[in-house]
């Protein structure tokens, strides 16, 4: 793992945007795009150097990480909407080239194999952004996850359903489950960039980097990937050695 440090949430976003930016440039990219608060600075940076600077998503896919399940596609607070509505729709991906997991399949599990066969057929995931969760989640991976897991449900814990509250009218509204990409195919994106930003995340990024391996904190896994960089606020750095 490569831990980067700096000052704060901008510094992190404009490296964030550096290291995306660089690999669209090479070509045809597959990005693997979380959604929550933390990637938000990194994409109104790629927004802005898309208006500013010409850079273009044109020949770029995206993959989402995950989906609260039961929730319509066009419910604001799916997944499939926030990505689009905050990243993609700001940019010029071509049409059909943002693929989400469909919450309202009729058959969870068969939506969940057929997203991981959607990956594997663009070529797999070039760079994948992904937050953490206090817990230590990565995706929906909640703590105990397999860390070979495949894109599967997932029950959220109580912590997680209480942290994304604040994106519902009530804490009631939040989902109890979830579709999200596994431990497993997490893994197999070539180059991971795990964000961390604020004081609250300090002891999550402390577990993943500097803990044991264990599935007790899901990020910890990235411990076994060949080419994963986190970018760290000083505060979210605070509880590394
Ligand atoms: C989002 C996701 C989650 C979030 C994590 C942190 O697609 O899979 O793992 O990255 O819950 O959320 P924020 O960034 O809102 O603190």
């Amino acid at each position: 793992m490569e831990i980067i440090v700096l000052p704060d949430a901008d510094a992190v976003a404009a490296t964030a945007a550096d290291i995306i930016e660089a690999r669209v440039r090479r070509g045809p990219a597959v990005l693997g795009l979380a959604t929550g608060s933390t990637p938000l600075g990194t994409y109104a940076e790629l927004i802005r150097r898309h208006r500013e600077r010409g850079l273009s998503f044109a020949q770029a896919q995206a993959f989402t990480l995950d989906e609260y399940l039961g929730l319509p596609a066009e419910h604001p607070e799916s997944y499939r909407s926030v990505i689009r509505r905050e990243f993609t729709d700001n940019v010029d991906f071509a049409e059909g080239a943002v693929h989400s997991i469909d919450g309202q399949a009729e058959d969870p599990e068969a939506e969940a194999e057929r997203y991981d066969a959607s990956i594997a057929a663009a070529g797999g995931i070039d760079v994948q952004i992904l937050g953490i969760g206090t817990d230590g989640h990565i995706g929906f991976n909640e703590p105990m996850s397999s860390l070979a897991s495949r894109t599967r449900i997932k029950t959220l814990t109580e912590q997680t359903r209480k942290d994304n509250a604040r994106f519902f009218p009530s804490p009631d509204d939040v989902p109890h489950h979830v579709l999200t990409q596994g431990l497993g195919t997490i893994r197999e994106a070539r180059h991971i960039l795990l964000i961390g930003l604020g004081a609250a995340k300090a002891e999550a990024i402390a577990a993943a980097v500097e803990g044991p391996l264990a599935a007790l904190c899901p990020a910890s896994a990235l411990q076994l990937h060949p080419h994963t960089t986190v970018l760290v606020d000083t505060d979210a750095a605070s509880r590394l050695e």
